[in-house]
């Protein structure tokens, strides 16, 4: 019975924290943001780049996070000064946490905007906004949209506020209960697009655009794009995983924890090409059309197939959903600071940091119309933000952890939590000390090389 007992916990322990790092990991960045960015390169040759980043680089350093988040138990900051005094390091490696902060907090700013579109698009798809339209008016309706900053202000403020009113109220806990039954409907919804297109043509050639090896196009931004796209999508080098890490039991293993979310971000986010790469091709539209693709594509299918109106708005309501699952966790390290570092008390601290979140969005999102011209380095503000983020600062805060990790950290106390020995433990170590942190390094290098 005692036993029975204790592993029942195990299992439920590891389960909910699957279920919140899946969360986090599973949001915008696998349906809105990675086709776009796959259509921006054109194809394969991201894809492909993007798979080797997740497996080599991604991988260890979201167990390295874990790992290091679980030694310390404190926010991102504090647990890297804690972690790296009791191996006789500097405290100044608090700086990686305080990087990684910064970076969920700068993503935030524009991730609202996004989430903001998904909430309008709930309401016009399921008020049968595009029953019948043809691509033509498919994208003016979204064109009007991007040029009403009024529109625009609205539904990020509404996103904002529900980020900022689950975490300010701590009712996170429901919300990973509710992601149990909301997230795997969102895959569902997904095949279920990807089934109609099977049927309803285009598939073939978005299948070849995706996975056909095409190496003709593979250049260093092409890299560093994907790179970038890693960290953001698997919510790494932000302190996010850090701060989670702190949540796990002992008896959790990392290393088939972290394969299990990122198989699943993995899936997601290839399901989502192949529900919007068809209906691109068979409606003869860009691929390359930034970050309104899904907002431009898959409306013309909802319009058309049966039960489009219900389940297109299912489908923007949960996708909207698992953009909240991961603001509250771009939000949370940001709150959780400002209430341990200031006398700020919880609400204060989630007032202060979402006001200020949605002050730098406002920002972002008048980059689609009145501040179109405002450039920094010839990017627009929510351009700016989100390369600043995705191509430089979570690589580098990533590239930070995964050298803390590997090469400041004593290896055989890791080896013998990650349970790892003999030829496992070496390839664990070859792909720690050298491959990743090397690969980070070189891609950063040869674009800085690139743009000069
Ligand atoms: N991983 C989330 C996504 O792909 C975004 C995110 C990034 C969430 C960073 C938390 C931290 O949508």
């Amino acid at each position: 019975m005692a036993i029975n007992k204790k592993q029942h916990a195990q299992w439920s322990s590891s389960f909910g924290f699957v279920l919140a790092a899946v969360g986090s990991a599973v949001g915008l960045g696998n349906i809105w943001k990675f086709p776009y960015m796959v259509g921006e390169s054109g194809g394969s040759a991201f894809v492909i780049a993007y798979l080797f980043c997740i497996a080599l680089i991604g991988f260890p350093i979201l167990v390295a996070e874990w790992f290091i988040g679980r030694r310390g138990q404190k926010n991102p900051i504090n647990t890297f000064m804690d972690v790296a005094e009791s191996e006789g390091r500097s405290r100044s490696w608090g700086i990686v946490g305080a990087s990684g902060i910064l970076g969920g907090f700068l993503i935030l700013s524009f991730y609202s905007v996004i989430g903001g579109w998904a909430l309008n698009y709930i309401t016009k798809t399921g008020s049968g906004a595009f029953v019948g339209q043809d691509s033509d008016a498919v994208g003016a309706t979204f064109d009007a949209m991007l040029a009403s900053a009024g529109t625009l202000t609205i539904w990020h403020t509404v996103f904002m506020i529900i980020t900022a009113l689950i975490v300010g109220v701590g009712v996170t806990k429901g919300i990973e209960a509710a992601s149990k039954i909301l997230m795997p409907l969102l895959g569902i919804i997904l095949f279920v697009i990807v089934g109609y297109n099977v049927v309803s043509g285009g598939f073939g050639e978005a299948f070849s655009y995706l996975f056909a090896p095409d190496l003709s196009k593979l250049n260093s931004q092409i890299v560093l794009a994907a790179l970038g796209h890693a960290f953001f999508t698997l919510s790494i080098g932000m302190g996010i995983m850090v701060a989670y890490g702190s949540y796990l039991g002992q008896e959790v293993n990392l290393l088939k924890t972290a394969r299990l979310v990122i198989i699943l971000d993995t899936v997601i986010a290839l399901a989502a090409g192949l529900a919007i790469f068809p209906i691109i091709f068979s409606n003869g539209l860009d691929p390359a059309s930034g970050p309104g693709l899904i907002f431009v594509s898959l409306p013309i299918a909802f319009g058309k197939m049966t039960g489009g109106t219900i389940i297109g708005a299912m489908f923007f309501l949960l996708i909207t959903f698992a953009a909240v699952t991961s603001s509250i966790s771009l939000l949370e390290p940001s709150v959780e600071l400002l209430e341990e570092r200031t006398s700020l008390n919880r609400t204060m601290a989630t007032v202060v940091a979402a006001v200020v979140v949605w002050l730098l969005g406002i920002a972002a999102l008048l980059s689609f119309n009145l501040w179109s011209d405002v450039l920094i380095m010839g990017n627009n503000i929510f351009d700016a933000l989100d390369k600043l983020t995705s191509k430089f600062l979570l690589p580098i805060t990533g590239l930070a952890g995964i050298i803390f990790f590997a090469w400041r950290m004593n290896q055989d106390a890791i080896r013998a939590e990650l349970n790892l020995s003999g030829t496992a433990w070496q390839v664990w170590q070859v792909v720690s000390k050298f491959i990743a942190p090397i690969a980070v390094l070189v891609v950063f290098v040869t674009t800085l090389i690139g743009m000069g």
